[in-house]
């Protein structure tokens, strides 16, 4: 399991700590009912291209930054790549410049700003979640991300990282005007995987008698492990792995008297996979239907 390095807990931290000096330094504001979670610190322009380029940001997506600052991610997303979107702040005072930030960059009717928490957003719309949050709001955030989100979502964080829960890319972005630390900012990419997590089973009968199939899986994120039996007889499951709803997973078995090596792939829909497997240098097609449904765990070392 990836750990977030030293580097990445120490120096976002120092960078929200400059966000705090800032908000010390600031005007006195109306005492809001609700206070920040993570001060205001804006991710840089660079930073804001390498999150929307890391996730492939397109027209068809719809964009969710939480704690959107004034706005400048979600304008981008808008303005850049075509998509469509909206940003939750705390601060009203974000909110209406990010509004009025909005109407300057001609994108104010494919974007929404709203003064809301981001804990009680409705996250479900979502194709893309931007994050610039401290870890400690990132955890409380991930089982939301895994039950509310799509299969497929990108959740895109800049600096921080969703301890358990492996990134599926990254990317070091030079900053070379970044106020702290080494000139550099870490992007951070998953992707939502569909639930494969309990009993599955099919049959095959390629060049040969019907076999059956039983497969067992559980899942750890993304991270696919298990049990399988082939023909009545244990079978060996490896680099089992959810991305989205496609799932990959080689199953070695013993299949008309000699271990023969499954290479599978195809897509999860609720308690079916559809696919196809390589066998012997050939592909075939491949459909299990599935008989418990299990929960994907969210372990975590803290
Ligand atoms: C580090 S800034 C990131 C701003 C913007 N996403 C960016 O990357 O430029 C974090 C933002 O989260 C907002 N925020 C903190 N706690 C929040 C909460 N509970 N609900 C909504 N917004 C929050 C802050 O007001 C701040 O604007």
């Amino acid at each position: 399991m990836s750990r977030p390095g030293f580097r990445s807990l120490l120096l976002p931290c120092a960078a929200m700590a400059a966000g705090i000096l800032a908000l010390l330094a600031a005007p006195v504001r109306a005492a809001t009912a609700e206070q920040p979670d993570v001060p205001y610190v804006p991710t840089p322009p660079a930073v804001v291209d390498a999150m929307l380029g890391i996730a492939n940001v397109g027209p068809r997506d719809f964009v969710v930054d939480l704690g959107s600052g004034d706005g400048r991610i979600i304008i981008a997303a808008a303005k850049k790549r075509g998509a469509r979107g909206f940003g939750v702040d705390i601060d009203g005072a974000l909110v209406s410049a990010a509004r009025r930030e909005a109407r300057k960059q001609g994108v104010a009717d494919r974007v929404e700003f709203l003064e809301e928490n981001l804990f009680t957003t409705d996250i479900g719309r979502a194709s893309v979640v931007t994050l610039y949050l401290f870890h400690s709001v990132l955890m409380q955030l991930r089982p939301r991300f895994l039950e509310a989100l799509k299969p497929g979502t990108r959740v895109v964080s800049h600096d921080f990282e969703m301890e358990g829960w492996q990134p599926d890319a990254r990317v070091t972005v030079p900053v070379p005007d970044k106020p702290y630390g080494p000139p550099t900012s870490d992007v951070y990419l998953w992707i939502v995987p569909a639930n494969a997590a309990g009993a599955w089973r099919w049959q095959s009968a390629i060049g040969g008698p019907a076999v059956d199939y039983e497969l067992t899986l559980s899942q750890t994120f993304q991270m696919l492990d298990g049990r399988s039996r082939v023909g009545g007889r244990p079978g060996r499951l490896e680099s089992g792995r959810v991305r989205g709803d496609e799932i990959r997973f080689i199953l070695t078995a013993e299949v008309g008297g000699r271990p023969r090596r499954h290479e599978f792939s195809g897509r999860v829909s609720g308690d079916t996979i559809s696919g196809k497997v390589r066998l012997d240098g050939g592909e075939h097609d491949w459909t299990a239907t599935r008989t418990r449904r299990g929960r994907i765990d969210q372990y975590s070392d803290r």
